[in-house]
């Protein structure tokens, strides 16, 4: 049998097969644009998801028996704003991630209704990227598109209600919502009382790996599959499908370099941060997990290689990069604002320390450094709540970069798992999807059998030491010039 994963990204749809024995079989990505409309507002349209979620699907497919295609899991972008009237149809551009224009509605939600009863409701505070914040500023600026609301959904929702006519979350995902109550794993009626919603404007909550419904029969037809039962799952946030890089069980980590920056500590048990700094959120694999998130991670590079050098030799930029420890430049990463551990929508990238000798080669690699301490911040966070993290496997586009992953290790101190294959998310729904139709045991197996680490990349005691002494430099700089940022952008 073969089992579909689905990655709703947010610069393409990632597709992927695989079959009962966890063996990869194909691979196809279609890309879509991002807009942005305004400064610090980011969108996209919900049709180009499902357009191109269903090209892909059918380049997928065309070469194989379609007859043994047995389920689908979908996984996506977390947090963004689809919101359907009582025709099912898309009122608005989907509001995504990493905007940022909800600064008015985010300090109302942690000032006016406060911190505390927000982490008490939710085990969350909010950030401009939340979907609760998202809704209020609909609520405040677009009140016409407010009142014609029917459903609320998340982006990888609207595809499986596209998929299936079922209008259903999975729990991983709500968590990124601000209405979800994630330590009893349902809606929080207290949150949707703050935000003005109706329980019937919401989906229906499932665990991950539960089948929500099957394949709608237009699409059957459209695919040209015969089976009438293809189940789909209800997948999960692009984060918690980290299953697809074995993250599960206490304690294991997972860094994220992609588009955003992640760092995902799965966790047995419920667990909070007294500060909310990182996000308590529940995993895929029906426990819970950490999360903390720079906005702005591998984009950081791409900007400055092509917009600023205006390259597209990222290897060639990197090659001159031989003083690891010693550059005297400092990067901020907060390009787009940031979100942890800082949550200031304000915030702006900076370099910092150049002199008449600062080479082009060093800014690039205060670049690669000061997303590395940006990470650094969140492991420190997990450290002080008892958390001791000593490895991590990564994944995302930036992981390529063999350089990025050096500076990583020495940075954070920790060994780094290369695994052999780059799927992440869309592997951890079609895992899901193999374990829900019972291809696989459970996830734990389906994981093992199909992850390998290929390489672990050990920090150098002494480079390690250099990295600590300009952490504990980098960690300055944004705490002397935040009161600045403000002033600057407003
Ligand atoms: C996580 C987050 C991002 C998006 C990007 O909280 O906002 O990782 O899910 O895909």
């Amino acid at each position: 049998m073969y089992y579909v994963g689905i990655d709703l990204g947010t610069s393409a749809v990632k597709l992927i097969l695989i079959n009962e024995e966890g063996k990869i079989l194909k691979k196809v990505s279609k890309d879509y644009p991002i807009y942005f409309p305004n400064v610090g507002w980011s969108e996209q349209n919900p049709n180009d998801w499902y357009n191109k979620t269903i090209s892909g699907l059918k380049e997928l497919i065309n070469d194989i028996d379609k007859d043994k295609i047995d389920g689908i899991g979908i996984a996506g972008q977390m947090h963004g704003l689809v919101i359907l009237d009582k025709y099912d149809n898309i009122i608005r551009p989907a509001i995504l991630w990493n905007d940022n224009r909800t600064i008015k509605e985010n300090e109302y939600l942690n000032n006016i209704i406060g911190k505390e009863r927000l982490s008490e409701y939710t085990g969350n505070i909010s950030f401009t990227g939340f979907t609760a914040p998202k809704l209020l500023w609909i609520k405040n600026n677009e009140n016409s598109n407010f009142k014609k609301i029917n459903k609320i959904m998340l982006p990888k929702d609207y595809l499986v209600y596209m998929l299936t006519g079922v209008h259903s979350t999975d729990v991983s995902d709500a968590s990124g919502t601000l209405f979800f109550d994630v330590k009893n794993r349902c809606w929080s009626e207290k949150m949707l009382e703050i935000c003005s919603i109706y329980k019937y404007q919401l989906p229906k909550i499932f665990e991950s790996y539960e089948i929500v419904g099957n394949l709608k029969e237009n699409l059957l037809n459209e695919l040209g599959l015969k089976k009438n039962k293809i189940k789909v799952i209800a997948g999960a946030g692009d984060n918690a499908a980290a299953i697809g890089t074995g993250t599960i069980g206490n304690g294991s980590c997972n860094i994220s370099l992609g588009t955003s920056g992640t760092v995902f500590i799965s966790n047995n048990s419920f667990t909070i941060d007294k500060n909310n700094s990182l996000h308590s959120f529940c995993h895929s694999d029906g426990k819970y997990h950490l999360l903390g998130c720079i906005l702005s991670a591998a984009s950081c590079n791409k900007w400055w290689i092509e917009e600023i050098l205006k390259s597209k030799n990222y290897e060639e930029e990197q090659r001159e990069i031989t003083n690891l420890g010693e550059n005297e430049v400092y990067f901020l990463p907060y390009l787009m604002g940031e979100r942890s551990p800082h949550n200031d929508p304000n915030a702006r990238g900076m370099f910092i320390g150049m002199n008449m000798d600062t080479k082009r080669e060093d800014m690039t690699q205060a670049i690669l450094e000061g997303v590395a301490f940006a990470f650094k911040d969140l492991i420190e966070i997990s450290k002080s709540m008892g958390i001791n993290i000593e490895r991590s496997k990564i994944c995302g586009g930036g992981s390529k970069s063999i350089l990025w992953k050096e500076i990583l290790a020495n940075v954070l101190n920790m060994e780094i798992d290369v695994i052999d294959n780059e799927e992440g998310p869309s592997l951890g729904v079609a895992i899901l999807a193999g374990v829900s139709c019972n291809a696989f045991n459970n996830i734990e197996d389906a994981s093992s059998m199909m992850i390998n680490i290929k390489e672990t990349i050990k920090p150098k005691k002494e480079l390690a030491i250099k990295y600590k002494n300009k952490y504990n430099k980098f960690k300055k700089i944004y705490p002397t010039i935040s009161k600045l940022y403000d002033e600057l952008m407003n």
